[in-house]
Formats: structure tokens, C-alpha cells, sequence
């Protein structure tokens, strides 16, 4: 698999996620086309966003100027409002004199955090639940296609997977668009990781059952007291996995906590297109809520573990 998102010979070169199982790449050279990608989620994943952010800033220096130029720059950060590492990246690059020297510190950068968050998050999990091997839930792609290359939550599953330590992974498809389904399956299939993919609803239930040792996912905003937002359906395994007395980790980089957002009040939910969930078998008259995200409370959280540290935020 090629880089998730990569700048190559003046452009943004991304893997498709929408056309995942099959690789395909889309290259990018405008912020239209940019901006019009991260809608799509052709490129998606807080790390992965906060590198197209950046590179963004570099189009738009290369492409427009004055005035058109700010604005090209704030509709990139805006192109979708949770995953904070959107507008961290653009920001990052904005305020710099060489945007794209910038640009390539924040992907390499990320590059460096998913392989100490996979070790860290492998070290605090055979402390919290023995040395294994172990049978670990996911929820939506928190993996290498979510960032550069490595992952974030599936960088753990990385990790204890070279050690020899993990049992199987439970996937949740993710609705309505199938990140799990599509794009963690694709990843775990890669590695050589046993694994199950189930629908959400079936997730906290599995939990019950007695089948899983802990949960671990991404985050899109982490708030300073701990919420967590992450793609729609990871609560109800939070609440699963406080229920079962099994740890729920969250892994992500320090860019994705955000000091500036007080809790998960705070914190913008992505409505997305109704279209996303309706389909023609419904009734005309059927409208659809959309959230792409939910925001998990900092007291169902065990632990948050990013490249500096394991942070406890629950009591
Ligand atoms: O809508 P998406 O696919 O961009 O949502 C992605 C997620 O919710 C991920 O779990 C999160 O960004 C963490 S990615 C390392």
C-alpha cells in the first residue's frame, strides 16, 4: 500500500479511500480539488486530515494570492470541523515562511508519533491485561490509511502484532460509510491479523459475551478534560467496555488534544449528507439524522495514549 497522503513532484498524491479494497490514487494540484477530496473522504482520519491541511496551505501559496488566497486557506480548515488536526495542520502551515518545509514536518511528525503511540499503547495494554495474545475491538479506521502510514489504534494492533501478541481483532463495519468494513479489514488483512468484522449494533453485545480483552480506537478531538470525539458508534463501546470492566484506549496523536476545547460540549459534530443513510427502499417521506461523530466521555475513557504519554483522564 503506497502512502496514505504524500506531496510528489508539486502535487498531493492520496490513496482513494472510496474506491478501497481496490488501490487507487488521486492526485491533487488546486484547493478546489483539495477541498472537494476531503469532503468526498477521499483522504480521511484526523492525522491523515492534518496532513492535507498543510499541504493545502502549500497549493494555495502556489496557485492564488492576497485576499483569495485567505479564503482558500480558511475553506480548507473548514472543509470538515471535528477532526481538529484539519485545522492544526493548516495553521501549522499558514504561520510558517516556507509552508511546505512545514507541511513535511507535520507528515513526518506523524509518521514518528504512530510508531510510539503502537509501542506505548502495547506496553500499558500487556500491563492492564496481561501478556496475551490478545482480542482487541476497533471501531471505524484508525490505521496507516488514517494517517501516513503506521496508524494510530491499528498502530498498537501493529505493534502487538510483531510481538506475537495478538488473538484476533474485532472490527466494527462503521455506518454508514464502512470504514471499518472497507478500509480496517483491508489493513488487518495486510498484516496478516486474524479478524472479525461485525455491524455496529452487534459491537457493545460482542463485548458482553465475554469476547474481547480491551477496545481501542482514535480520536478525531480530544478536549482538554478528556471527551472524546471519534466516529459515530464508538460510545456505545465505551459504555460496553465499562460495563465488562475492560480497558477503552484512546490513541492518537498530541495534535488531535485540543487545549482550546473545554469538554466535548465544545466540540462540532459533523452533520453529513442524509443521503449518506437513506436509500431508495425508504418511503419519500423518511428524513435521516447523519452525526459522522460522537463524543465519549472523559470518565469512560481508561486511558488516552499519544507519542509523550499515557494520560488518565477519567477519576
Ligand atoms: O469520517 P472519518 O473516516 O474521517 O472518521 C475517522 C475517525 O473517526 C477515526 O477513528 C479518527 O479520525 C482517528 S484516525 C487515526
Amino acid at each position: 500500500m503506497p502512502r496514505t497522503i504524500d506531496w510528489v513532484d508539486g502535487r498531493i498524491v492520496m490513496v482513494d479511500q472510496t474506491a478501497l479494497p481496490q488501490v487507487r490514487l488521486v492526485i491533487v494540484d488546486t484547493v478546489d480539488g483539495l477541498v472537494d477530496a476531503i469532503r468526498r473522504l477521499v483522504v480521511r482520519g484526523a492525522p491523515a486530515l492534518g496532513v492535507a491541511g498543510a499541504l493545502g496551505v502549500v497549493l494555495a501559496h502556489r496557485t492564488l494570492d492576497g485576499p483569495g488566497r485567505d479564503a482558500a486557506i480558511a475553506r480548507i480548515a473548514a472543509a470538515r470541523p471535528t477532526a481538529v488536526n484539519l485545522a492544526v495542520g493548516v495553521r501549522r502551515a499558514a504561520a510558517s515562511d516556507d509552508p511546505l518545509a512545514a507541511a513535511l514536518t507535520v507528515r513526518d511528525e506523524d509518521i514518528a508519533s504512530c510508531h510510539a503511540i503502537g509501542d506505548r499503547g502495547a506496553a500499558l495494554l500487556a500491563e492492564l491485561c496481561g501478556p496475551g495474545p490478545l482480542r482487541l475491538h476497533t471501531h471505524c479506521n484508525a490505521g496507516a490509511l488514517a494517517c501516513v502510514e503506521w496508524g494510530t489504534a491499528l498502530g498498537v494492533v501493529r505493534s502487538l502484532h510483531e510481538a506475537g501478541r495478538v488473538a484476533y481483532v474485532v472490527a466494527d463495519e462503521t455506518r454508514p460509510l464502512l470504514q471499518g468494513a472497507r478500509i480496517t479489514a483491508v489493513e488487518l488483512a495486510e498484516m496478516g491479523v486474524e479478524h472479525r468484522v461485525v455491524v455496529d449494533g452487534a459491537g457493545p453485545s460482542v463485548i458482553a459475551r465475554g469476547l474481547v480483552d480491551a477496545v481501542v480506537v482514535g480520536a478525531d478531538r480530544v478536549a482538554a478534560n478528556g471527551d472524546t470525539a471519534n466516529k459515530i458508534g464508538t460510545y456505545p463501546l465505551a459504555l460496553a467496555a465499562a460495563r465488562a470492566g475492560i480497558p477503552f484506549l484512546v490513541a492518537c496523536p498530541e495534535s488531535t488534544v485540543d487545549p482550546a476545547t473545554s469538554s466535548g460540549a465544545s466540540i462540532e459534530i459533523e452533520e453529513r449528507d442524509e443521503a449518506e443513510v437513506l436509500t431508495a427502499a425508504m418511503p419519500e417521506a423518511t428524513r435521516a439524522w447523519n452525526p459522522a461523530f460522537d463524543v465519549t466521555p472523559a470518565d469512560l475513557v481508561t486511558a488516552v495514549v499519544t507519542e509523550r504519554r499515557v494520560w488518565r483522564p477519567g477519576p
